[in-house]
């Protein structure tokens, strides 16, 4: 058995940010992840990261207060207030912190930080180094990991990469450790800890059009959610409005934040024809964006009725060269396109999952000693929709305070954590591994991928109605059935993805189920959740967190309010 003081679950921003603080401790800690860190979803995340720095030569005045706003106002209302405050507090604090361990931001003239302007602030307030900038945060904090690794006087910090956690550890209410597989040797291992922070990101790949990496399965918030903790506003996907036709791969905001144009096939910057995008244009916020795109298409004015145009072509090669050098990297590669002579063929793709694991401002949950921060949590500071630039801002300031609670926990309660526990717990999943492998069903795990990914797309998307619902909801449960007859075809130990993939899907067809529970159950639009048949947001009846339990008998569905406390919903008006 395996024994750190505290586990971090995950590799990416959050999960480092996570470790760092605790090392910062001198809490000896261990972060696993299923892929090297530097091979994380964060790895992707172009366009930048948000902070009232009010760095830009156009002068404006910011502060936490107005990003604050702004964040409530996109969350349609929805995001718990004290929550935001702390993010927009500790924003600029956490960028400099960046700074300082040798993030290369791209510079203004005069060698601040240079800022872009984003969806729903109306100025430029996203921090960015190029349209790498998830790359280029995820390499600082892993040279800060290194420094740690390597640091004589500690010895604190050991990394478990290619390893695989498939359960926590949770008894009486406490939580006690995790299970995990070395997947080079296949062998499933104790790690006893006081703490554990999940940081496993987000649960893109429930969808078939989604910006994720494979690897953005939602097992991360399966996996605590079979251990009784809730999970909250699960049905608040966002779609990002411009990903490349054909494989759905990000390209940023900051290609229309730098001045890209949105085009139908009449030519037509088609925004200006909706009320609440008229004004803001292409920085609009997302949810607005994406639902006018998909308007244009429907109404037959987009190309090959799927996709439309994001035209760079004005902004000119130098510009694209050096504020946009991997969207046009990407677009070559892809789909052969050089976005310097040509429009780049978009379209709405899932893009972030604004619910997760539900917890306080502080990422306890309601597991003492388990903790989550980042994509997999849901704090909330996003509500229905989620700002561009606010995902990686959450990830350093909740990962660092998701660190320090752990750490406080440790230091100040000394817990000790039971190992029978941990060994009860490792049998059985000995037994459920046993039962993945020798089960010789009919079915193909990959097809049932296939297939959920559709229905979701399809049916629980960017416009959203009861019927439609209704029938995703069948077929999701259909699928799960399904998934208990599937044949793992390879039988060996190392390296098994066939076996890790089908034990992903589990994890999928879970989150998908209360994804579209909580969106048949909200009749109501709010956010990125658009429901026809209810156009219009209800707060009398509707502003509340849907708060979801797996219980023995399934998914159940309770509701909790929203703190506000800061700003009175209002209209949201663009
Ligand atoms: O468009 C983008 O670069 C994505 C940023 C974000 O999701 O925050």
């Amino acid at each position: 058995m395996r024994y750190h003081q505290a586990v971090v679950v995950g590799g990416g921003l959050a999960g480092l940010r996570a470790a760092v603080a605790l090392n910062q401790r001198n809490i000896k800690v261990a972060v696993i992840s299923k892929v090297h860190p530097i091979r994380s979803h964060s790895n992707s995340a172009q366009g930048g990261i948000n902070a009232p720095l009010g760095n830009h030569p156009r002068g404006c005045v910011d502060s936490p207060e107005r990003h604050a706003f702004d964040t409530i106002k996109g969350s349609d209302y929805l995001a718990d207030q004290d929550a935001v405050m702390r993010l927009t507090k500790d924003a600029a604090k956490r960028i400099i912190e960046l700074e300082h361990w040798g993030c290369p931001f791209s510079r203004t003239i005069d060698g601040k930080i240079a800022q872009r302007p984003f969806g729903g602030a109306g100025f430029p307030r996203t921090c960015y180094a190029a349209d790498r900038t998830g790359k280029y945060i995820l390499h600082t904090l892993w040279e800060q990991i290194i420094k740690y690794i390597h640091s004589s006087e500690r010895e604190n910090m050991t990394v478990y990469d290619e390893w695989f956690v498939t359960s926590i550890v949770v008894k009486d209410g406490v939580c006690h450790g995790v299970i995990a597989m070395d997947l080079d040797t296949g062998e499933l291992e104790e790690f006893k800890a006081d703490a554990v922070i999940f940081a496993t990101g987000g649960s893109g790949r429930v969808y078939k059009n989604t910006t994720n990496s494979l690897i953005s399965t939602g097992l991360g918030v399966a996996i605590p959610f079979r251990e009784g903790i809730p999970l909250k506003d699960m049905e608040f996907i966002q779609f990002h409005p411009t990903t490349l036709y054909g494989n759905n791969i990000l390209m940023t905001e900051g290609c229309r934040g730098e001045g890209g144009y949105l085009l139908n096939n009449k030519g037509e910057r088609f925004l200006a024809n909706y009320d609440d995008s008229r004004k803001a244009m292409e920085v609009a916020p997302r949810d607005i964006i994406a639902r006018n795109m998909m308007r244009e298409i429907l109404a037959g004015r987009g190309f090959e009725d799927a996709y439309l145009h994001l035209d760079l072509r004005h902004l000119g090669a130098e510009k694209i060269n050096t504020r946009l050098p991997g969207i046009r990297e990407l677009a070559i590669n892809f789909v052969n396109v050089d976005p310097i002579d040509e429009p780049i063929p978009v379209q709405p793709g899932m893009h972030y999952t604004m619910g997760g694991i539900d917890t306080n401002i502080n990422c306890e949950t309601i597991v003492k000693g388990f903790y989550a921060a980042g994509e997999c949590a849901c704090v909330s500071v996003h509500g229905a929709n989620r700002l561009g630039g606010n995902s990686l801002l959450e990830t350093v300031v909740f990962g660092t305070i998701a660190g320090e609670s752990a750490a406080d926990y440790i230091l100040e309660e000394s817990p000790s954590s039971s190992e029978a526990a941990l060994k009860e717990k490792l049998g059985q999943q000995k037994i459920v591994l046993m039962n993945y492998l020798d089960h010789n069903g009919e079915e193909n795990h990959a097809k049932i991928k296939e297939e959920l990914g559709t229905v979701m797309k399809d049916k629980v998307g960017i416009f959203r109605k009861k019927e439609k619902m209704e029938e995703a909801l069948e077929e999701v449960r259909k699928l799960k059935e399904r998934y208990k007859d599937i044949k793992i075809i390879d039988k060996g130990k190392r390296m098994n993805f066939d076996l890790i993939w089908a034990m992903e899907l589990g994890g999928n067809l879970e989150v998908a189920e209360v994804i579209t529970m909580g969106a048949l159950k909200r009749e109501e639009s709010r956010g990125s959740h658009y429901r026809l048949d209810f156009p219009e947001r209800d707060d009398k009846n509707w502003l509340k967190h849907t708060v979801a339990f797996s219980t023995p008998e399934g998914v159940k569905l309770e509701y909790k309010d929203v703190t506000l406390g800061f700003y009175e919903p209002r209209e949201r008006k663009y």
